[in-house]
């Protein structure tokens, strides 16, 4: 029995890949234009609707925290089974993000080399760094070569994902468990120089900070009462504010211009200044916007490579939406 065993997984290993190996040529006999495709998608439905930038952005970086970059994130639910999108930790992902994948895959699958061919999971990280670009941010190339994951739930969600109220342990500790440094999260959080959020995720920070004082200290007072007239105690808590209040259009480093003055919207935005482990970086990148964009770029590749699944763990699928 022990032996049977034995010999399937070594069989069963020989043939197929066990760890993926990602490469940026992989769709070259498969699918030559790939690139080209994917990227007339975004630029097209960018122009329609700004959103797609900030909504695409986040998607893929929600994906890859929940069970790898597999687009497991883009699986509706069944009535059999609630899947990722539907943890209540998705309030920020606008359908834009997942329109612009199910867009770019129709354009591929339009054309004949390219019918079913590429993975969900691909075009969702094509698209992510096609919107960057389209925000004004570095280009850099995508390596290729994800398969798409066959598994999608709900409850994977709890607690992978970084919240508005983290400190850096806590953020550094969720990076960690995805082979990300502290140097990643910083980069990465810069992803807050674009999109909005709720006025709930920060009703704590203007209105009730603790039982002594109702404005967190470390806010900017200006930026303070800014907040404050944009999200009056009784608003819709459902209204958006910009990420970054000065530039919230472009990808660029006033991101860390901003925590520098208080700016920070979140507190896990905030904290990268406050705290003296990671202010020395903030600092660095909001001097000096190249060494910025290469360290964005390198956490994006890292992040790319999360939880890759291989042909023996997932597949290409037909919908992104569905499994196969
Ligand atoms: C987020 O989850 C809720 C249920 O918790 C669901 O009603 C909503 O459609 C989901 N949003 C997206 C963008 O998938
Ligand atoms: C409220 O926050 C301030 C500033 O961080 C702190 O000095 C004070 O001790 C806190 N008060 C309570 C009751 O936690
Ligand atoms: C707060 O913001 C204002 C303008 O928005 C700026 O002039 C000021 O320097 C900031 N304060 C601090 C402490 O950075
Ligand atoms: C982190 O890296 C290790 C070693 O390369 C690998 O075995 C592990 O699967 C990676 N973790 C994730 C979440 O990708």
């Amino acid at each position: 029995m022990v032996l049977v065993v034995a010999l399937c997984l070594t069989i069963s290993a020989f043939p197929e890949q066990t760890t993926a190996q990602l490469n940026r040529n992989f769709y070259s006999k498969t699918c030559p234009n790939v690139e080209q495709i994917v990227r007339n998608v975004v630029q097209m439905k960018v122009k329609q609707t700004f959103v797609t930038i900030p909504a695409t952005l986040r998607l893929f970086f929600h994906d890859c925290f929940v069970n790898g970059c597999d687009a497991s994130v883009m699986i509706q639910s069944t009535p059999t089974n609630k899947a990722e999108k539907d943890h209540p930790d998705n309030i920020s992902l606008a359908g834009d993000g997942f329109d612009v994948v199910i867009q770019a895959k129709k354009a591929l699958d339009a054309n004949p080399h390219c019918r079913n061919k590429v993975s969900c999971a691909d075009i969702l990280s094509l698209a992510t760094r096609d919107v960057v670009v389209a925000a004004g941010g570095p280009s850099y190339e995508v390596e290729l070569g994800r398969f798409d994951g066959l598994v999608s739930t709900a409850f994977s969600v709890e607690g992978n994902l970084p919240g508005p109220s983290d400190n850096v342990n806590k953020l550094n500790a969720l990076f960690k468990k995805n082979n990300l440094t502290q140097e990643d999260m910083i980069a990465l959080s810069a992803a807050h120089t674009l999109g909005f959020a709720h006025c709930s995720k920060v009703f704590n920070r203007i209105y009730n900070f603790n039982r002594t004082i109702s404005v967190d200290p470390t806010l900017n007072m200006t930026y303070a009462k800014e907040l404050q007239m944009a999200c009056p105690k009784n608003v819709d808590p459902r209204i958006a504010i910009n990420m970054d209040p000065v530039t919230p259009r472009t990808f660029d480093n006033v991101y860390y211009k901003n925590l520098q003055q208080g700016k920070g919207l979140f507190t896990s935005d905030q904290v990268l200044y406050t705290d003296v482990r990671s202010r020395p970086t903030v600092n660095a990148w909001a001097r000096d916007s190249p060494s910025f964009n290469r360290a964005f770029v390198t956490a994006m590749t890292k992040l790319g490579r999360v939880g890759v699944k291989t042909s023996r763990n997932g597949n290409i699928r037909r919908d992104c939406g569905a499994f196969n």
